[in-house]
């Protein structure tokens, strides 16, 4: 491993000052790397993951834009493929979706291009990941692996960043108007984590047109409206589809439950846990709501907001 891991540096080293770099609203200094904005070490997973991952067939790989509804999509999709195997002891009572369902680059692909995978030994293998579409191709290698991408409205993703962030160094959301403000300014540059947000959702939508097959485009909005009928075009994507038994005794409505943002909430694993990289399991969970950035956007900043999306998704058919 520290032979694998000195060689990928060494890339890494080379690669990153020939890079585009930028500050992003908390003055960490991001690269761009395939049209998208990383820092150091999340760029390091991702280099590592593009090289070294080995896919198969079988992987589901659920994506997204940070704060768009991982959490809510990894969650249906463990309790759509377990949902056979359990009746008590179910991953989810015992684990974070974000356990269950690590994200490549931030998790596995960390310190090096060759990590021990032998935790992923069934199948389908599940992991996560946030990079855009023809980054994670790349990782891909031409494999059919099967992809669920959510989105979400670049308001609420916005500020519901703004909630995580503050949860996570432990600050009082009211002090924080000036945070709010200057990742406004990160988002609108298109200079943030893992930005645009345009071009990876557009990336995710275009792929999707070209394989729908293979990519499953959904919004965080949607599944809100019609979670029913979202969740079984879920199904029926991952090849698990409900049975007309299954539809008759509720087990849609059992997941939509179990997955729900207050049962999860609720969850001991959820109230106490933590992820590998710290972070509190409580603090992946808040409203919920669509349209909740109203209560904290001027008119201004949401015009300036719908003004970019409106001009960067021109001739696409999204829904905003
Ligand atoms: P809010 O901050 O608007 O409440 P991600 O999972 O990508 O980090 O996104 C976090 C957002 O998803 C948060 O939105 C969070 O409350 C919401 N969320 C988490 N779990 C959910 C669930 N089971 N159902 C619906 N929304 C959920």
């Amino acid at each position: 491993i520290s032979k694998n891991l000195e060689r990928d540096e060494q890339e890494t080293i080379s690669l990153i000052p020939s890079l585009p770099s930028d500050i992003d609203f908390n003055g960490t200094k991001l690269f761009k790397y395939q049209s998208c904005w990383y820092d150091k070490k999340t760029l390091q997973g991702v280099l590592n993951f593009q090289k070294g991952f080995k896919p198969q067939e079988t992987d589901i790989i659920v994506a997204s834009f940070p704060k768009s509804g991982t959490t809510w999509l990894k969650a249906l999709t463990v309790a759509l493929l377990e949902r056979s195997k359990h009746s008590s002891n179910h991953p989810l009572l015992s684990d974070n979706p974000h356990g269950l369902v690590p994200v490549l680059e931030l998790r596995i692909y960390t310190e090096t291009s060759k990590p021990d995978l032998t935790s992923f030994s069934s199948t389908p293998r599940l992991f996560s990941t946030h990079v855009p579409f023809h980054t994670l191709q790349e990782a891909l290698k031409n494999t059919p692996s099967k992809v669920v991408y959510v989105w979400r409205n670049l308001k609420d993703a916005l500020v519901s960043l703004w909630y995580f962030e503050c949860a996570n160094l432990k600050i009082k959301i009211d002090e924080e108007r000036s945070l709010l403000e200057s990742m406004f300014e990160s988002f609108c540059r298109g200079v943030s984590y893992y930005g645009p947000f345009w071009e990876h959702v557009l990336s995710y939508w275009r792929g999707s047109l070209e394989d729908s097959k293979n990519v499953l485009f959904l919004r965080y909005e949607e599944l809100k409206v019609d979670p029913r009928g979202q969740v079984k075009k879920l199904a029926e994507f991952l090849g698990v589809p409900f049975s007309v038994e299954e539809e008759e005794s509720g087990s849609v409505e059992e997941i939509l439950d179990l997955c729900s943002l207050d049962n999860l909430k609720n969850l001991e694993v959820n109230k106490i846990g933590k992820t590998a990289r710290g972070v509190e399991h409580k603090n992946f969970f808040r409203k919920g709501e669509v349209g909740d950035s109203k209560n904290y956007l001027t008119p201004e900043m949401e015009r300036r907001i719908d003004m970019i999306i409106d001009e960067r998704f021109r001739g696409a058919d999204l829904k905003f």
